[in-house]
């Protein structure tokens, strides 16, 4: 049985249709996607910063990216700032040790969805991390990951993407 076609055909556009807009019920379906991953203990150590590209908040974001996503980040119709509780507040204790692992899987799931819903999603880390923080000013334990550009891809999906082989997953770094 081959991969399920939704996972098989998603890719990272680095371009996007500018006049492509998503409504404020996508961005909540996009939401609800990410809220239902599975999560250490239930512990759902995730938000997501949210801007459409017509919004003042797409803009604060948008002075923050590095000169590469500065390219092609901007004309997607949503753009997203990741965020994973690391800490309890005010403490160096773990709020959970798989906060970056679970915002991962709560960012797989907003992803596919939106491949299912006829848009897709490049994410990065090319932006100033540092001035973004200072800016956005998450609450204590809560730190910044990465972006999501979310929007319809104007361009065709690459004819192949380099992966390793399901052998190679399974050779060892072990003994
Ligand atoms: C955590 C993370 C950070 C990434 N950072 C960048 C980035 O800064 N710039 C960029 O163009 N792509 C970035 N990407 C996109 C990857 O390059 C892309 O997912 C990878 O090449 C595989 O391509 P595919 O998603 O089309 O299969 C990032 C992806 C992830 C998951």
């Amino acid at each position: 049985m081959p991969v399920h076609p939704l996972l098989a055909s998603r890719f990272s556009p680095l371009l996007f249709d500018p006049s492509w807009t998503v409504t404020e019920e996508d961005v909540e379906v996009l939401l609800d996607a990410a809220r239902w991953a599975p999560s250490a203990g239930n512990s759902q150590p995730w938000a997501y910063f949210v801007a459409r590209r017509d919004e003042p908040d797409h803009k604060r974001i948008v002075r923050h990216l590095a000169r590469s996503s500065a390219r092609w980040a901007p004309s997607a119709s949503l753009l997203i700032v990741t965020i994973a509780h690391r800490y309890v507040e005010d403490t160096d204790w773990a709020y959970s040790d798989f906060a970056d692992y679970d915002l991962g899987q709560s960012v797989a799931h907003l992803t596919l969805q939106a491949h299912a819903m006829d848009l897709a999603c490049r994410q990065f880390r090319a932006f100033d991390l540092e001035t973004l923080t200072t800016d956005l000013n998450p609450s204590p334990g809560w730190h910044i990951v990465s972006m999501i550009a979310v929007g319809r891809p104007a361009e065709d999906r690459p004819p192949s993407r380099d992966r390793r082989t399901t052998t190679d997953l399974r050779t060892a770094p072990w003994d």
